[in-house]
């Protein structure tokens, strides 16, 4: 009789449960455990890199994670190495809901924000911190506003790190060797400008794509961090790298800002308190997969490797320096002046 009761009791509160679930979005249920999967939360996580890289290996970590502190009511699905959606195409399905979030290049969003280009500025940053102070200053907050303001609800930011260039026929060391090369970037109007200022051209192809134009020669070129150099093999098409870190690679950590709405309060706690775990664990991991793959550069014996030097630099930096100016213009010298080399 007793046994009767506790289980006409529960089957009572998983009902009351679930019709409170399906009433309220904004109600986190007691007892997660006994919903099925149609009443759980399901985050669909859409990126373009390998599982072995900071991005790869931090989505994962989050979905452990929340999964494991919600009990297993959200369940966060990784889709890597672009299964899903292609750059730009993600953003586009994170839109229109068919993913829940994405950690994409901060170039990538300028198609929807053009003023997320000024992290691509050359030479902005020094250190990975730096690039995390400027997404914590005034300018960073602004910048995560516009995004929110499209539909995009800003989460976080994580490191991937500086980004290196690598040539078919020639070492890169005087402005002078980019003339006439074509270059690999990723969607920013300010990459694009930035090597024609080196008198190099550009094409802009998705992250999926960049071996196979590589390997074609319909480019000869390109710039990315050494994890992604390896992820995607760019170095067995390659023949040339200069460690230049002229610019910073990092992500910006998203949801659709209409599914954050709806999230129970609890579920966005969990979520920003995982996501400030993993984004601290990230910071470090990148660092190191990317000192990590920088030896597996080495060690191959695949590619001339150059170190710029501080004079190259210089005359590096000088050729770019007009993108400073182009884009105080364009954008206002809000947030550029931000940016540590330009602040006194
Ligand atoms: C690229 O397209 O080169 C990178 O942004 C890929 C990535 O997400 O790291």
């Amino acid at each position: 009789m007793r046994q009767l009761e506790i289980t006409s009791f529960s089957f009572v509160f998983i009902i009351s449960t679930i019709l409170f679930v399906s009433c309220s979005a904004k109600t986190y249920p007691v007892d997660h455990e006994q919903l099925s999967e149609d009443e759980r939360i399901v985050i669909r996580f859409s990126h373009v890199v390998g599982e072995d890289t900071p991005k790869g290996l931090a989505s994962r970590r989050f979905a452990e994670l929340v999964e494991e502190r919600t009990d297993g009511y959200v369940e966060v699905q990784v889709f890597p190495n672009s299964f899903l959606y292609k750059d730009g195409e993600e953003l586009d399905a994170l839109l229109d809901g068919d993913v829940q979030m994405i950690a994409p290049a901060t170039s990538k969003v300028s198609s929807i924000v053009p003023e997320w280009q000024v992290m691509d500025l050359p030479f902005a940053f020094d250190s990975e911190l730096e690039a995390k102070e400027y997404i914590s200053s005034p300018a960073g907050e602004v910048l995560k506003k516009k995004l929110e303001q499209k539909g995009m609800y800003y989460l976080s930011y994580w490191d991937n790190g500086f980004k290196q260039m690598t040539n078919k026929h020639h070492s890169l060391q005087d402005p002078k060797d980019f003339k006439d090369v074509t270059f690999r970037i990723m969607e920013s109007e300010l990459l694009e400008e930035q090597f024609k200022l080196l008198g190099a051209n550009s094409q802009v192809e998705t992250f999926d794509q960049v071996f196979s134009v590589l390997e074609k020669g319909h480019v000869q070129a390109q710039e990315n961090t050494f994890s992604n150099i390896v992820n995607k093999n760019i170095h067995s098409v390659q023949d040339y790298m200069t460690v230049s870190n002229h610019g910073y690679l990092g992500y910006l950590v998203i949801m659709n800002a209409d599914f954050w709405e709806d999230l129970p309060d609890e579920v966005q706690m969990i979520i920003l308190d995982v996501l400030e775990e993993v984004t601290e664990w990230q910071a470090e991991l990148a660092k190191q997969v990317n000192q990590d793959k920088y030896k597996t550069l080495v060690d191959c014996n695949c590619m001339k490797i150059h170190q710029l030097s501080e004079t190259e630099k210089k005359q590096w930096e000088e050729a770019l320096n007009p993108l400073y100016d182009t884009y105080i213009e364009r954008f206002g010298a809000e947030y550029i002046e931000y940016i540590p080399k330009l602040k006194q």
